[in-house]
Formats: C-alpha cells, sequence, structure tokens
C-alpha cells in the first residue's frame, strides 16, 4: 500500500462526526487519536489504511471537497442544499434525521396561508428563496441569522422562521410550532467529482461496505 494516496475525509463537527466515525468502526476504519478530546490537532491519520480526517463547521464541508481538500465529506443534506457546491452526493446515512420547517406562533398559519408580505429568519436563506419563491410563490423579506433562530419571531424580528426541527422541544419550550413542512434531512456523505473518477475503486467500496451496515441496521 506504500504508493497509495492518502484518502481525506472532513467530517461536519459534533453529533454528526460523532455518529459518522461509530458507523466507520463498524467497516473497520478507526481512528483513535480523533477521540482525544483535549487535542489541539486538527488532521487525523489512519497510516495502515492511509486515510486521514479533520474535523470542520458543517457549512464549509461541502467546500472542502468541491475544492478537493477532502475527497469524500460527511454533512448535514441541510447544508448541501443550502451551499449548493458541485459535489456528488452518494449515499444517504440515515443518521441526524430531521426536517426543515417554516415555524412561528400559531397565529402566523394565516399569514402564510393569504401569500403575506412576511419576514422570515433562517439559518439558510437559499433553502428559504427557494420554498417560497419558487414552490410556493410568495414574496417574502428573507432574513439571514447565524443561531437561537427560535428567537426571532419571540422578539418581534420575523413573523416565521426556516429552521431544522429535530425533537421539536426547542419549539415547544418557545411557545412556537410546525407551520408548514420543507422537507425531510439526514446526514449524507458527498465527494469530490475528480477524486470520485480517480479513486473510483476504493471509494466505491466505502460506499458497497457502508450500505451493507445501515441495511443491515434497517
Ligand atoms: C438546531 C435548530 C433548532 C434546534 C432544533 O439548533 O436550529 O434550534 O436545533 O432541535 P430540536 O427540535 O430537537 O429542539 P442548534 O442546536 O444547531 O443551535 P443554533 O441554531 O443556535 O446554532
Amino acid at each position: 500500500m506504500s504508493d497509495t494516496r492518502y484518502l481525506t475525509f472532513a467530517l461536519g463537527k459534533g453529533r454528526l462526526a460523532n455518529k459518522t466515525l461509530a458507523l466507520f468502526e463498524k467497516i473497520g476504519i478507526t481512528c483513535e487519536e480523533i477521540h482525544d478530546k483535549d487535542t489541539r490537532k486538527l488532521i487525523f491519520v489512519n497510516e495502515d489504511l492511509k486515510l486521514r480526517f479533520f474535523l470542520a463547521k458543517g457549512p464549509d464541508v461541502p467546500t472542502y471537497v468541491e475544492y478537493g481538500a477532502a475527497d469524500i465529506g460527511i454533512v448535514g443534506e441541510d447544508t448541501i442544499l443550502e451551499e449548493g457546491r458541485n459535489i456528488y452526493e452518494v449515499l444517504d446515512l440515515k443518521f441526524g434525521k430531521c426536517r426543515m420547517c417554516i415555524c412561528g406562533p400559531a397565529e402566523a398559519k394565516e399569514l402564510l396561508q393569504h401569500h403575506e408580505l412576511i419576514r422570515v429568519a433562517t439559518k439558510y436563506p437559499n433553502i428559504a428563496k427557494d420554498y417560497f419563491y419558487n414552490k410556493k410563490h410568495q414574496t417574502v423579506e428573507i432574513i439571514k441569522l447565524n443561531g437561537s433562530i427560535e428567537l426571532a419571531p419571540i422578539v418581534g424580528l420575523s413573523e416565521v422562521i426556516c429552521d431544522i426541527v429535530e425533537t421539536g422541544s426547542t419549539l415547544r419550550e418557545n411557545g412556537l410550532i410546525v407551520l408548514e413542512e420543507v422537507c425531510p434531512l439526514s446526514a449524507r456523505m458527498v465527494v469530490n467529482q475528480v477524486s470520485m473518477k480517480m479513486e473510483n475503486e476504493r471509494i466505491t467500496k466505502l460506499i458497497k461496505d457502508l450500505k451493507n451496515v445501515l441495511n443491515q441496521e434497517g
């Protein structure tokens, strides 16, 4: 394997990365040093398998993959849709399941039904734009925020939000509800377009092994 080049993986930081590493362990891909919580290292290597891993902010994962700085990325479908990068989406990993929804106080339902000009706060302006402009044909004002999106309708920044709902507890605890569902989401594996050709054998085997494990788990 000495002349084999490294395959590089970009993993979205946080819950997705932990679940990805647990899944990879089931197909014999391990990376001990990445589990060390005190380390400041950014790149982790499995010399035997010629694999490298790094953790990145979710929205940056498709960027690393499009430019070939990573051959493979693991990231939420929300990020893939929002970033719109030229990458191949090759596998649904079936975890990280949640929904992209339009949420707000119950009274806001009417504003959506009557196509009123409303404000929509979101971390996902492209997804929100596509939903309101192309699917609903409703003109809205989109306000980009970077987190704690549920605050927006509570403090009067917007009438509704376009955000991820997983358990629904953030909405419940803040007196908001799901008004409309945009789409279901889950974690996906993405691949650089050139890597898919140059490293086809290794990447195809990886996808096949992962599919087998995912099918066994149902
Ligand atoms: C996400 C999302 C919601 C929450 C939904 O936020 O933006 O706020 O999780 O999860 P739930 O339905 O299980 O309550 P995240 O934790 O990523 O924080 P942030 O939006 O402040 O970045």
